[in-house]
């Protein structure tokens, strides 16, 4: 793909990382344009699989859980409703904080057909949108300042491989969303396969690295059990990403999760922002 990076030249190696593009200036109107204004095969794809994620916990037994760079995307909070008392959807750019929050009182219309098949799958979700997304606490926040084994469940979409070109810096990202939940906390998650960096609309490009199942598997199994990948195929009614297809991932984060000396996250950030209750 061509066309001018989102934020700024790529580093020494030429992969761009994370902190070389403005989070602040994602366009949130064009992106909802391009992915969720109407329901995609795709995402019926990934809504199933996490639906039935979240039906192995009965309704309101998971404590606290997360959503990993929610974005202006509300179907993943949906679904963590049924099982989650409190959801923190963590995200640091103020555009789509400032959407999110404003969608928790009053979702876009647009919203409608997602909940439907969310609600059709799952029937014990509240009766009304709004009441599922009061769970909701939007925490405005980076990655890196998630405190370690803080959740019961954590959920990320399109995000480790959609925010960096750099591969540590992936495997890192996924080390901090294992380790936000507690030893024997779930994991759920869907990545775009073998997606490079993109466009939305006409926009500047967006840094994003390939990643298929075996890499994704190899990121994973040393710090979960249970782990369970499968792949949806290319959704050819989405604008040409470059991707393949979907990657899900389903898993349990082991004790020794990547907390130990050797893990890939590192020390939590000291910069930690209040996820008291
Ligand atoms: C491709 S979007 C995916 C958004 C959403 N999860 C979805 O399902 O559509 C990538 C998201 O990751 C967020 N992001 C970028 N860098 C991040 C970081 N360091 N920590 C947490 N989120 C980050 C972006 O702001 C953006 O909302």
């Amino acid at each position: 793909m061509t066309g001018r990076p989102a934020g700024g030249p790529a580093g020494p190696s030429g992969a761009r990382r994370n902190r070389e593009a403005d989070w602040n200036a994602w366009p949130v109107g064009d992106y909802l344009a391009e992915n969720y204004r109407q329901l995609h095969p795709v995402d019926r794809g990934v809504i199933a699989h996490h639906s039935a994620f979240y039906r192995q916990f009965p309704p309101g037994t998971l404590a606290r859980s997360l959503e990993f760079g929610a974005g202006p995307n509300l179907y993943p909070l949906m679904l963590a409703a049924g099982a989650s008392r409190r959801i923190d959807a963590l995200e640091p750019s103020d555009a789509s904080v400032a959407y999110l929050r404003a969608q928790l009182t009053a979702p876009d219309a647009s919203w409608e057909p997602f909940w439907a098949v969310c609600r059709g799958l799952d029937p014990s979700l509240p009766e009304r949108l709004t009441e599922a997304l009061a769970r909701v606490r939007v925490v405005h926040a980076d990655a890196r300042s998630v405190p370690a084994g803080t959740y019961d469940a954590a959920s990320m979409n399109f995000v480790a491989e959609s925010v960096t070109e750099d591969a540590g810096e992936f495997r890192d990202l996924c080390g901090l969303f294992i380790r936000s939940v507690r030893p024997g906390g779930r994991l759920v998650a869907a990545f775009m396969e073998n997606m490079p960096s993109y466009r939305i609309g006409t926009g500047p490009r967006w840094p994003a690295i390939p990643v298929d199942e075996d890499a994704v598997r190899a990121v994973f199994a040393p710090h979960t059990e249970e782990l369970r990948i499968t792949r949806l195929g290319k959704d050819r009614t989405l604008p040409e990403y470059g991707d393949s297809g979907v990657v899900l991932l389903r898993a349990t984060r082991t004790t020794d999760g990547p907390d130990g000396p050797d893990g890939p996250a590192g020390p939590a950030a000291p910069t930690a922002p209040d996820l008291s209750p």
